[in-house]
């Protein structure tokens, strides 16, 4: 058996969250999300959680397990090595109920940064040509799946809810540096604020916590020059 402790909130009945303690059966395998289900099917129905893919690509299940932002649905309860599992929801983000903490504002800054490709005003014929030396300039950057766990790590995101946040923050450098997109000065007008790029305190949490191995802080330090410089070609003369 395997012992979870999981982190029980109900903003409607309970005037403090609580943590409730599962006995799962250990089986080679098994994940932590499967424990989940396991644990709402046999144990407490009420559970909360959120989860849709099961292949960590839709973002859905990231929370904290045994001290670590990960996706519950590739985290094999082995690999943790330990007997007790604690599953707590993302932090610095309102509970909804359990494990499910409320996106409003992640989404919301996501949308902010226009999260698509600008063409420019011609399009192309057929489809937009991308060469493979083009394509590598955003290896890595779109395969952010929008787990949020980035943005519930950020303690500036916790400070400051207008921050726009890690995840938006690489999508900006994303959508910058793709050979398809046209936009650069709209986007870094976007983010180069205090409330964006310049409100990153560069401390590393989002690059620890992303569970797809994403360097959102590499990415905003290169847009943070990229900003700097685009400013002082404007006003220096060369
Ligand atoms: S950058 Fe990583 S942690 Fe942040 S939303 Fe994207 S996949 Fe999740
Ligand atoms: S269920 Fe989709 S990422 Fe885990």
């Amino acid at each position: 058996m395997t012992t979870f402790k999981v982190l029980r909130f109900d903003p409607a009945k309970d005037k403090a969250p609580r943590v409730d303690t599962f006995e799962v059966p250990a089986e080679k395998g098994l994940t932590v999300l499967e424990s989940l289900y396991y644990i709402m099917e046999n144990h407490d129905g009420s559970l909360a959680f959120r989860s849709s893919c099961r292949a960590a690509v839709c973002g859905s299940c990231a929370m904290h397990i045994n001290g670590k932002y990960r996706l519950a649905c590739n985290t094999q309860v082995e690999t943790l090595k330990s007997d007790i599992i604690t599953v707590q929801p993302l932090a610095h983000l309102p509970i909804l109920k359990d494990l499910v903490v409320d996106l409003t504002n992640f989404f919301k800054h996501y949308d902010e940064i226009k999260p698509y490709i600008i063409p420019d005003s011609k399009l192309p014929e057929k489809e937009f040509v991308q060469s493979p030396k083009e394509r590598r300039k955003i290896d890595g950057m779109v395969d952010c799946i929008l787990c949020a766990a980035c943005y519930g790590s950020c303690p500036v995101a916790a400070g400051e809810p207008g921050y726009l946040g890690p995840h938006a923050l690489l999508k900006t450098a994303r959508f910058v540096y793709d050979s398809r997109d046209k936009s650069t000065k709209e986007r870094l007008q976007l983010v180069a604020h205090n409330k964006g790029l310049f409100r990153c305190h560069t401390i590393f949490n989002c690059q620890i916590a992303c569970p797809k191995n994403l360097d959102p802080s590499g990415a905003i330090a290169k847009l943070k020059m990229k900003s700097v410089w685009s400013s002082l070609k404007e006003i220096l003369p060369f």
